[in-house]
């Protein structure tokens, strides 16, 4: 009821507004213990079942996707809402504006959104400083990177690189973000010679830190959902030289096949239910050729708790959910979480 009532109110304003609105109000929920308990009160699951992947235990399997709290401002309220684990990010190098406004586009009827954000971000220094060791609740913090927009994508190693060194010491797991659409040529990182050499160097800036820090940080790469079977063959080939602890399937989508009407053409990625086929597809594809061995997360229109079981039935070790939540609420994560653990 609270949840409809609120969805509601949040659905009046601008997308992106809306999205801003929510956060802040988690932010400020999650600043205090008894703001955090009322939340755990309110929407924590009253079961779930932990998961043991790539080193960690998470306390159940379904997380909050990338780009929710790119910059780590309400993570420990969204944490209380009952996510296993929280991606936050993706945070770049450098501060960088993103696109112009507007940049995300809400199909209600379709339960879908389109965003071209493009990676607007604070910047590493900023968000650094707002994480620490604390875990709400036993919450495993991820943290999704990706380069700037003006650095050539000859030296978005670097970029990597540098963020792998800034996190280490505070995220559980790290995510390598050559998915998007949104950041011109960043997809073309996906494959072949140019994702195995970037994931090279990042798994070599991790062992790096795990000296440093005498703890090992896993690492994943989020691949998009259009890529076709050679790609996909070749960028698990990448996965499994470099040594990537696990991969996230899958970003938005390019593909309009599934939406109609004049918002459905906006430029950007396509997220939410019509893209809910087509990821459950990838994670089996990516389970067939991998094998039983590889971390999978799931995650692309994920709108119910039963979504969620057909993803860990199509191979996937644990879920992630975004567009979902702003459709159907924060109590689709408790709903979802006890799902799973029956
Ligand atoms: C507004 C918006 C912003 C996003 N930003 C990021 C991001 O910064 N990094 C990332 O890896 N994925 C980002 N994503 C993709 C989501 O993490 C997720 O992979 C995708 O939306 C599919 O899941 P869903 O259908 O449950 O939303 C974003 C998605 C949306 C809708």
């Amino acid at each position: 009821m609270i949840d409809r009532v609120l969805r509601d109110a949040l659905f009046l304003l601008e997308s992106e507004r809306s999205h801003d609105t929510a956060l802040q109000l988690l932010a400020v929920a999650g600043a205090t213990e008894a703001g955090r308990a009322a939340l755990r009160t309110m929407y924590g699951p009253r079961t779930q079942r932990p998961v043991s992947l790539m080193g960690l235990t998470f306390p159940n399997a379904v997380g909050l996707a990338a780009g929710y709290d790119k910059g780590a401002r309400a993570w420990a309220g969204l944490a209380t809402l009952g996510f296993g684990h929280v991606e936050i990010g993706t945070v770049t190098p450098k501060p960088q504006p993103g696109n112009p406004r507007p940049r995300v586009f809400r199909l209600t009827e379709q339960a879908c959104l389109i965003n071209r954000l493009g990676f607007p971000s604070e910047g590493a220094d900023v968000v650094h400083r707002r994480l620490g060791p604390a875990r709400p609740y036993g919450t495993v913090l991820g943290v999704n990177i990706g380069k700037n927009k003006d650095t050539p994508l000859e030296e978005a190693a670097s970029d990597y690189t540098a963020l792998v060194h800034a996190f280490a010491d505070v995220a559980d797991y790290l995510t390598v973000n050559v998915s998007s659409p949104n950041t011109p040529g960043l997809r073309k990182l996906q494959t072949g010679a140019a994702l195995t050499a970037l994931l090279t160097a990042v798994v070599a800036a991790r062992d790096a830190c795990t000296e440093r820090l005498g703890r090992r940080v896993p690492v994943t790469v989020k691949l998009a959902p259009d890529l076709d079977d050679a790609d996909l063959d070749d960028a698990l080939q990448a996965v499994a030289d470099a040594a990537i602890d696990g991969v996230i399937a899958t970003n938005t989508t390019l593909d309009r096949d599934r939406v109609h009407g004049p918002l459905a053409q906006e430029t950007g990625g396509l997220s939410g239910a019509a893209l809910t086929a087509k990821a459950t597809d990838v994670c089996r594809r990516i389970r067939a050729r991998a094998g039983d061995a590889l971390p999978l997360i799931g995650v692309g229109g994920i709108m119910t708790p039963d979504d969620a079981q057909a993803r860990l039935d199509a191979g996937a070790d644990l879920v992630q959910l975004y567009t979902g939540v702003v459709f159907g609420g924060p109590g689709l994560v408790r709903q979802t979480v006890e799902r799973l653990a029956r």
